[in-house]
């Protein structure tokens, strides 16, 4: 698959990081980077810490380029790695906030719970798990949260989602209702 992604980074994570969710000195991991966009807008950003994760070797590969051509390389670094096994490539709490934008909703089933383990791992204790994720709008007027069991065994949920921004897909043919929501406020509770 040939994931080109949004044309600039996701609106919620600059949101994230204007208000201070975010700050410059975390050591911040991008769950499912795809081609790179949200980290290396990161490490433009100011972040010195960021690391971006992906199962596909030709995301990780064009995430490397766009860190490279930007001259950010001392910054951000890109892992091939699967967000559901990341105690295989990370030590335990060796981030202090987990970003994903939209990686959570390809998951399903077994998987969820092998993410929120996983995630949980490599999150240091009160360490913050943002979630871009989408909803439809339907759901959303009935209180969507991005909240399951799986997740709700390793993460301590905050406020429901707060925020709701039209997606962009790049396609003008996609449903009207598709949207993309955030819940922050997400803390990394227990440990195995
Ligand atoms: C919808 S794309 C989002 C990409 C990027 N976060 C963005 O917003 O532009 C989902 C990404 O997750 C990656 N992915 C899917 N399953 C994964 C897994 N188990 N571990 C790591 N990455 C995964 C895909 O390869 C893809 O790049």
């Amino acid at each position: 698959m040939d994931y080109v992604g949004r044309p600039g980074p996701s609106p919620v994570l600059a949101a994230l990081f204007a208000a201070g969710t975010l700050r410059e000195n975390d050591r911040i991991l991008d769950l499912g980077c795809g081609a790179g966009l949200d980290a290396v807008a990161l490490a433009r950003w100011g972040c010195r810490d960021v690391t971006g994760v992906d199962v596909e070797p030709a995301h990780v590969a064009a995430a490397r380029r766009r860190a490279a051509r930007a001259r950010l390389g001392h910054r951000v670094r890109f892992v091939e790695a699967d967000a559901c096994a990341l105690q295989d490539a990370f030590g335990e709490g060796a981030f202090d906030v987990a970003w994903d934008g939209l990686l959570l909703n390809n998951l399903r089933g077994e998987d969820e719970a092998r993410y929120a383990r996983s995630v949980a791992h490599v999150l240091a204790r009160d360490g913050l798990l943002a979630l871009q994720f989408r909803v439809t709008k339907r759901a959303w007027e009935r209180g969507a949260e991005a909240t399951s069991p799986a997740l709700e065994r390793w993460f301590r949920f905050g406020p429901p989602a707060s925020t709701l921004i039209p997606e962009h897909t790049g396609r003008p043919r996609v449903p009207p209702y598709a949207r993309v929501a955030v819940q922050v406020g997400v803390r990394n509770a227990r440990r195995a």
